[in-house]
Formats: structure tokens, sequence, C-alpha cells
């Protein structure tokens, strides 16, 4: 059987891409070598870890909260088996749902390690060792990415992990040493830190999170350290030593100097992901990758091989499963005869610890280092009626927006339902709003989204609860 399409890898950005294009009257075929479609989003990354943020939440919450808002309940026991088991159950509901939407659009499944022999041929090696090779007329690469190593130090998942350890760990550990102050260590580190363990989060550079906006990180970190979070910036982690019970971990300034000994239970090594190419065949096929192990594009998604096209982790840009089913919509609309497009201006991000984080478009720093003159308005929630009532009101929102013409440019919150709240920011800026739009759009009362209309209408310092 030709296919019309072939598409290695089933995350969020092939699974995606394979729907599109069946719905756009394509035959299609994925190539998945896991044993579950999702891939690392869906089995290892956003799913599993965003349930155990929620019951870590709640576990929380019940020990601290419920007591102040007159909820009397005996101090809350962890039981750790049901609450991955808790977690195993959302990744599976969603498993099957890629299942359901794979036979819905009559989308054909080969499952095993996709080998591209150049272009218009993909050979599939199933676990078993038997081999078959698809005819298609293109390929669109989504092989995802993998955890960055650090020199020196193995990781065996059980005591020094990977975030795919840290997701399973059988027991709360004592001391979790987190290597890396970016988005999954202040994850996971907050569902272990929530759980019971010491957090200490050893980051290379002197602030938390490079690349979001400087104010917003700096309140970050404040309230992370309130929670416990211990922190040593401006820091490496040289060594672990897993001889002992305890792991023996090497810390040293960034810059060098004395090295320290710490112990811990557990090392996180969160310092970034890394492209994954290994055994796709791209030599062979003459497909060219960057400098950084990236498989080049172009703005349409393709390679240097004609019939060959890669979206996601795979490529350039930002790590984020929303960005991959973006590309994978973009390019089987491409891949159809439409226009399809991303607009990368406007691209949200959240970080899903408590309080969430979440922005959207340019930070102050950015806008600085560009030349472009902005006006900011800020709120915080501790003057929204809606987070004082809750009892939650940490954090606040920064509307940035262009001097000249008003139009947004970014906008960063810190605060509980940060995440869900972007939103209405990301819609704005895909319409080109100013923060006038904003501040004219009636927003239901009580509600935490007040804060961003007041933000907006504090760019004209005209906030009214302030
Ligand atoms: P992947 O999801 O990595 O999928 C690639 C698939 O290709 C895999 O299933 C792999 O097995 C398969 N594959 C690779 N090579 C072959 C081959 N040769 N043959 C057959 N199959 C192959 N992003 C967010 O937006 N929000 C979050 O909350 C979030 N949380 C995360 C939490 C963690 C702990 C981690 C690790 C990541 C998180 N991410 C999050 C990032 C997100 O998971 C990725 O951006 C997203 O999965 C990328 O999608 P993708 O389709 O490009 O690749
Ligand atoms: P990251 O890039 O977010 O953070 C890595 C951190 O490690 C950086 O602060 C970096 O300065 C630091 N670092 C690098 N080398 C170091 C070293 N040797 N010693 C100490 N610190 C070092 O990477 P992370 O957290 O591993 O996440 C990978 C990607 O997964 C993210 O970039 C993101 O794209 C995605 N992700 C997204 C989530 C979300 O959207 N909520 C959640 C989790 C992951």
């Amino acid at each position: 059987m030709a296919y019309d399409l072939t598409v290695i890898g089933t995350g969020p950005g092939g699974y995606v891409c394979a729907i599109r294009a069946a719905q756009l009257g394509m035959k299609v075929a994925v190539v998945e070598k896991r044993a579950t479609h999702g891939g690392t989003c869906l089995n290892v990354g956003c799913i599993p870890s965003k349930a155990l943020l929620q019951a870590s939440e709640r576990f929380e919450e019940a020990g601290h909260m419920f007591a102040k808002m007159g909820i009397k309940v005996s101090a809350p026991e962890l039981d750790l088996p049901a609450m991955m088991a808790f977690k195993e159950e959302g990744i599976n509901g969603n498993v099957k749902g890629i299942d359901f939407l794979f036979k819905k659009n009559k989308i054909d499944v080969f499952s095993g390690v996709g080998v591209i022999e150049g272009a218009g041929k993909v050979k599939v090696t199933s676990d078993k060792g038997e081999a078959q090779t698809i005819e298609t007329k293109n390929i669109v690469i989504a092989s995802g990415s993998d955890v960055a190593r650090l020199k020196g130090i193995e990781i065996d998942e059980k005591r020094v992990v990977s975030s795919t350890g840290a997701l399973t760990l059988e027991k709360v550990p004592g001391h979790l040493i987190v290597v890396g102050g970016g988005v999954i260590g202040l994850e996971l580190g907050s569902v272990w830190k929530r759980l019971g363990a010491k957090v200490t989060v050893v980051e290379f550079l002197d602030r938390l999170i490079p690349g979001m906006d400087g104010e917003v990180a700096k309140q970050f970190q404040k309230t992370l350290g309130k929670q416990g979070f211990e922190f040593k910036l401006s820091s490496k982690v040289t060594g672990v030593d897993t001889s002992g019970k305890t792991l023996k971990v090497q810390v040293e300034p960034a810059a060098g100097g004395a090295a320290e000994t710490l112990e811990a239970d557990v090392v996180l090594v969160a310092i970034g992901r890394v492209p994954y190419t290994e055994g796709l065949g791209l030599e062979t096929a003459g497909v060219e990758k960057d400098e950084r192990g990236r498989v080049k594009v172009d703005g349409h998604y393709k390679t240097n091989v004609d019939g060959i096209y890669a979206i996601g982790d795979v490529i350039v840009g930002p790590m984020l499963a929303h960005k991959a089913e973006d590309e994978a919509i973009a390019v089987a609309e491409i891949l159809a005869g439409q226009a399809g497009h991303v607009n990368y201006d406007v691209i949200p991000s959240v970080i899903y610890t408590f309080p969430e984080v979440a922005s959207v478009g340019k930070t102050e720093e950015e806008l600085k280092e560009a030349g472009v003159a902005y006006n900011s308005g800020k709120f915080p929630f501790m003057a929204n009626a809606r987070a004082k009532v809750n009892n939650t009101t940490e954090g606040f929102v920064k509307v940035l927006a262009d001097a000249k013409t008003d139009r947004v440019l970014g906008v960063h919150i810190i605060g509980p339902e940060a995440g869900e709240m972007i939103h209405e920011a990301a819609v704005l800026m895909e319409f080109g709003g100013s923060s006038e739009d904003l501040a004219r759009t009636c927003h239901a009362h009580p509600t935490r989204s007040e804060a961003v209309k007041e933000a907006a209408l504090a760019v004209e310092k005209r906030a009214i609860h302030m």
C-alpha cells in the first residue's frame, strides 16, 4: 500500500499531524517504536507530571488550607502507590483516546523503529525484528527529544534520575537534589517537596528559568523559597558518588572554586532536552542537521530533501507540546496545498507549579534589548477580590504594550490559574489587540481574570483597585 504521508513518531507533533492530514483526505501511516502513542508528553512528560502536580497540590491543601476554611479532617496520609495509580489512569485514558482517533480517521499504525531509507521509503522494524518497507509520497519526522545528560554522571532512573525516573519514585526521598533550575526541576521538585522531601536546586546561572521575564523570575524564586525550596545558584554539580547508601554530590561554584559535598537520596538531572534523531537514517537519506543536532527545515518545515519534513522538539524552537501540535497542523495543511502557518510570537508557556507562571510574547528584557519603547502595567492579585476571598493572593499580572501603538507585546502572570488566564492575552495578541482593547473588555466579577483587565488599565495608570 502506498501512502500520501508517513509520520515517524506519535507524540503531540506526530499524532496531530496524522489526524489533520487524514481530515484533509490523505492516506496516512504512523510509525511508533514506543508501546503506546502520545510520545514524551503523554507517557513521561506533560501528562504524568500534571497528574502528580494536581494530586500533590491537593495533598498539601488538605494539610494546610482545609482547617483555615473550616474543614476539619485528620492529617492527610500519603498513599504513594495510589497516587501513582491515579497518574497511570490519566495516562491510559489519554492513550486510549489517541488509539480511538487513529481508528476514527482511518490512520494505519506501524509499530517499530522507523528508518528513512530515502525520500518515499520508510523501513519499519518491529521489536520482534520483523521488517517491512512503507512506500510514501511524503514523510514527516516527529521524533521528539531526549534527556540531556551531564558528563560523568550516569542516570540509573532509581537514585540518579531524569524526569522519567522522577515520575515513578517508589518512595519520597529524604533529600532530593535537582540539577537545573528550569521547568522540569521546579515542577517535579514541587511534587516531591509537597510530599515531604527536602529539595535543593543547583542551578548554573544566577537566576531561575532563563528566558523568563526577570521581575517574574525574582518573584517566583522568592515564592518557592518561602515554600522551603533551597537554591544554590551560580553552581554546578560535577560528580555524584553512588557507592554508599546516600549519594554524595559534588557542587562547585559555576565560575570555579572550592567544591562542597552534599548528601542526597535522589538526584534529578534536569538540565534541558536534546533533539532525538538516533537511528532515523538521516545520514543515508541525506537530511541535514544544524549545529545543535536539530533537523534543519525551511519556513514550510521542509528539510533539504524533497518529500521529507520535520516538526516539534526535533526542530528549532521551544520544546513545547502545543508548539509541536501547531506545527503539525501547519505542515499537514501545507502538504494539502493550503497556507499552514504558526505565529511564533504568540506561543504561551506555562509552569504548572503553585503558583503557576504563564507568559506570552516578549519579556521586558527582550524589549529593552530590541530597543522597543514600551509601557508596562502591573496589577497584584493582593488587590483582586476573588484572589483575596480564596486566600491565594500571591503574584501579579504584567502587561507590556508598545509605547507608540499600544499594541500588546507581552503578558506575564504569576499566580494560581495563570496557565488558564494567559489565553485571553494570547487571543488578544493574535488579533493584534491593544492594552486599550483589553482594558475595555468587560470581565466577569469576581474572577482572577479581572487582574488582567486591571493590569491593562494600569498601562495608562488608571487601575481602579490600586
Ligand atoms: P515526542 O513527544 O518526544 O514524541 C516523539 C515520538 O517519536 C516518541 O514517542 C518516540 O518514541 C518516537 N520515535 C522517535 N524516533 C522514532 C523512530 N525512529 N521510529 C519510531 N518512533 C520514533 N510541554 C508542554 O507544552 N507542557 C508541559 O506541561 C510539558 N511538560 C513536560 C514534562 C516533562 C517531564 C517533559 C520531559 C516534557 C514536558 N513537555 C511539556 C515537553 C513536551 O513533552 C514536548 O515538547 C513534546 O512531547 C514534543 O512533542 P513531539 O511530538 O515533538 O515529540
Ligand atoms: P530547561 O531548559 O527548562 O532548564 C534547564 C536548566 O538547567 C536551566 O536553568 C540551565 O541554566 C540549567 N543548567 C544547564 N546545565 C546545568 C548544569 N550543568 N548545572 C546546573 N544547571 C544547569 O530544561 P528542563 O527543565 O530539563 O526541561 C526541558 C524542556 O522540557 C523545557 O525546556 C521545556 O521546553 C519542556 N518542559 C516544559 C514544561 C512546561 O511547559 N510546563 C514542563 C517540563 C518540561
